[in-house]
């Protein structure tokens, strides 16, 4: 939240709530700012990180697993998913989308959440490689019920992170 803001509605907020009114008031303005940065879309299906990959512990390579061998690893098919749940809560209502999913042939239409502009080049392959956690680009996702963008990918989110660690910087190599 921008502290400007924050400095120029304090005290007058705080001339009408008194102090912890007015330190409410700006908690309840920041998380309200902060959901408008990151809403994280809704999904076809209420799928939780939270409890597939902390609670059941099944980790994000089995999922996502063209993530160190290609550049866009993509969204796990439905048949993975159906491994468990042909047999797991496989009368669950959110289930039956899966299911239809497949009759139909065709994959769940998950809304992306990340997304690099196309006159962006970006691997993943090169950064998992070099061992760089998921968390580093994509936040704790294993503790998202709903994912949301951790971090907005702007130029100096790339750059910085390469002045630091020896990565690229001339403009070539992200803009082919
Ligand atoms: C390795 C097994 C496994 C795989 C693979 C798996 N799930 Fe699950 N899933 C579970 C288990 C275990 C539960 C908890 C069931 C329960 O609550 O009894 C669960 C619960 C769920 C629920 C209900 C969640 C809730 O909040 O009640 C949904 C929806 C779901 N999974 C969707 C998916 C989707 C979509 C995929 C594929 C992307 C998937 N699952 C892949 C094991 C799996
Ligand atoms: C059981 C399968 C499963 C596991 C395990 C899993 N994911 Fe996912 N992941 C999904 C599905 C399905 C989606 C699309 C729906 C959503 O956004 O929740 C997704 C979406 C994502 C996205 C957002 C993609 C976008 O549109 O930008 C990221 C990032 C991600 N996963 C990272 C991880 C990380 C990191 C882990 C391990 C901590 C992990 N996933 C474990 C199934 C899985
Ligand atoms: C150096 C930063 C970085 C790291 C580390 C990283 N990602 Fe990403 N991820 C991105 C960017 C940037 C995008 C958007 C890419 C695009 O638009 O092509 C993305 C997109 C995704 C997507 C969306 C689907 C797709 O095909 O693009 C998934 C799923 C995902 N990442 C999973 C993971 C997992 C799992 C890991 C860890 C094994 C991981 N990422 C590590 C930066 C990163
Ligand atoms: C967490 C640190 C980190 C972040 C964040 C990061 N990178 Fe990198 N990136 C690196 C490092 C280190 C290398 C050099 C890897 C090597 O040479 O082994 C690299 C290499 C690359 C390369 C050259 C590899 C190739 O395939 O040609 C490209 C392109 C690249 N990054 C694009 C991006 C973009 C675009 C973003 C932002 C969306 C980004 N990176 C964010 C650390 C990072
Ligand atoms: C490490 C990767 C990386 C390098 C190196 C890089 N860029 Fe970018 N650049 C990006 C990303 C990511 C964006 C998209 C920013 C966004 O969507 O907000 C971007 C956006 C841009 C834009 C569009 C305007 C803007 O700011 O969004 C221009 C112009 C640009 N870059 C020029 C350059 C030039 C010139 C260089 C060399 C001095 C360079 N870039 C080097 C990653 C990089």
């Amino acid at each position: 939240m921008d502290p400007e803001f924050i400095a120029r509605w304090l005290p007058w907020l705080r001339r009408i709530l008194g102090t912890s009114g007015a330190l409410l008031g700006v908690a309840g303005v920041a998380v309200l700012v902060g959901m408008r940065l990151h809403p994280g879309p809704t999904q076809p299906i209420p799928f939780s990180h939270r409890l597939h990959a902390e609670l059941k512990g099944i980790s994000c390579l089995f999922c996502h697993s063209e993530v160190d061998r290609s550049a866009h690893p993509g969204m796990p098919p439905v048949e993975k998913c159906l491994l468990c749940h042909n047999v797991i809560i496989p009368e669950f209502e959110p289930i039956q989308v899966l299911h239809q999913a497949k009759r139909e042939g065709k994959g769940v239409p998950w809304n992306r959440v990340n997304v690099v502009p196309d006159f962006v080049f970006f691997n993943h392959q090169i950064h998992v490689a070099r061992g760089f956690d998921c968390g580093q680009c994509h936040g704790d996702i294993r503790n998202m019920d709903r994912v949301k963008q951790e971090h907005r990918f702007t130029m100096g989110f790339c750059v910085d992170c390469h002045k630091a660690n020896q990565g690229p910087t001339n403009c070539q190599a992200c803009h082919r």
